[in-house]
């Protein structure tokens, strides 16, 4: 089995699987590049592991626990967050350490009942200040409710000043040899970050804010995320990154995506990429709903402070493909945008009246005046629309 063992520091181990045979995460997200589940042991007075990783990874990563136990009892598991991923091995580990005490919040311990059907009598209950003493390393617990799920928290170790994050500063994609931020690359991850925020904890931002602030009151050396590498070197480039996520500031660009079946819807983003060029947005990027998985359009419009989406008319209605990508975006509560939409439909229209609907309601946006709807084939009247949309597109994002 694939597990990673590594010391991070005298006393406390990364112990961690790559998952690259998952398709998508949550079933629904694709994992192209993988993922990584990280745990972290401390070997003190007491032993403690934090967090576990998914099931499917259980033998390998008891192995590399025992390896670091070397014959001593597991004396706590802490619970970050009781999402499978991360309590998937919980059952393996107290089956084999019936005298451990869990550690976590009233919320993860209703959860311990309702996910693993398990009846804990060993359960320590922590509030936000708590502190579990293991000898030289003591742990401290701040709650961050909704980020990811009502039960998560984190903990700081005050020692050596270490932030067990769970979700918080996670990313999607597998560890490939890289443990620590000093060993990679950050542009190779950062996309896949990224994504995994704004689709994982995206709907959650204002509450991402708030454990931001929490977090940034602690004096950090290391943080431990349950995905994606530890950041010893330079943890305040991924805080950094995070507050530009949660507080959803964008860079200056533009992103399309269209739905077509016959190509005139194709053919106007293709104009309107071409006129917002000319105006001057360096960061144009298009995509057709059909073929790119929503995760990473939605990924893109975090990145940039403008989007446009445009529709042909399917039944009356949005094209289907759209109609998913209108479901991302409302549910992850964009914000701080500019907006535009056009599309076209053959004799009967219906995409553009249900994206203006989208427009008007789904979200917190800044809507360009213009829009765009052509009968069929785009015309020389909807070429100068489309080119005048550009232009409102690129004046509201250089205000932005
Ligand atoms: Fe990685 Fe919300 O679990």
């Amino acid at each position: 089995m694939n597990t990673v063992s590594v010391e991070i520091l005298d006393g406390l181990h990364y112990i961690g699987t790559n998952d690259r045979e998952t398709s998508l995460f949550e079933n629904m997200w694709p994992l192209p590049e993988g993922v990584a589940y990280n745990s972290y042991m401390i070997i003190d007075e007491k032993t403690a592991l934090l967090d576990t990783v998914k099931i499917t990874k259980v033998d390998g990563f008891i192995d590399a626990l025992k390896d670091k136990l070397n014959g001593r009892d597991l004396d706590y598991l802490v619970i970050h967050h009781m999402e499978p991923d991360h309590s998937g091995c919980y059952k393996t580990v107290i089956d084999l350490f019936p005298n451990v005490t869990l550690v976590g919040n009233k919320k993860a311990r209703g959860m311990v009942k309702d996910f693993l059907d398990l009846d804990v009598e060993n359960f320590l209950e922590v509030k936000d200040g708590d502190v579990l003493d293991l000898g030289r390393r003591k742990l401290t617990f701040v709650n961050t409710p909704m980020v990811h799920w009502p039960e998560s928290m984190v903990s700081y170790e005050m020692t050596d000043k270490i932030l067990f994050s769970q979700d918080i500063f996670g990313g999607f994609g597998a560890l490939n040899g890289t443990i620590f931020d000093d060993e990679m690359n950050f542009e190779f991850f950062q996309d896949e970050m990224r994504r995994y925020y704004s689709n994982i904890v995206g709907k959650y931002s204002k509450q991402a804010a708030k454990a931001l602030e929490k977090v940034k009151t602690l004096d950090i050396n290391i943080i431990c995320p349950v995905h994606g590498v530890v950041w010893r070197t330079n943890p305040e480039r991924i805080i950094e990154e995070y507050v530009k996520y949660a507080n959803q500031i964008h860079e200056d660009g533009v992103v399309i995506a269209y739905g077509s079946m016959y190509g005139n819807t194709e053919k106007m983003a293709d104009i309107l990429a071409r006129f917002l060029a000319e105006e001057g947005v360096k960061n144009v990027k298009v995509f057709d709903v059909s073929k790119t998985h929503e995760s990473y359009i939605l990924s893109e419009i975090w990145k940039y402070k403008g989007f446009i989406l445009g529709s042909c008319t399917y039944n009356n209605s949005v094209y289907p493909k759209m109609n998913q990508l209108l479901y991302t975006l409302k549910m992850n509560k964009l914000a701080n945008h500019a907006v535009g939409v056009f599309g076209s439909y053959g004799w009967n229209g219906g995409s553009v009246r249900e994206l203006t609907e989208f427009i008007s309601d789904g979200g917190s946006f800044d809507v360009i005046p213009t829009i765009v709807e052509t009968k069929g084939t785009p015309k020389k009247e909807d070429v100068d629309s489309l080119r005048q949309m550009a232009k409102e597109m690129a004046e509201l994002i250089k205000e932005k």
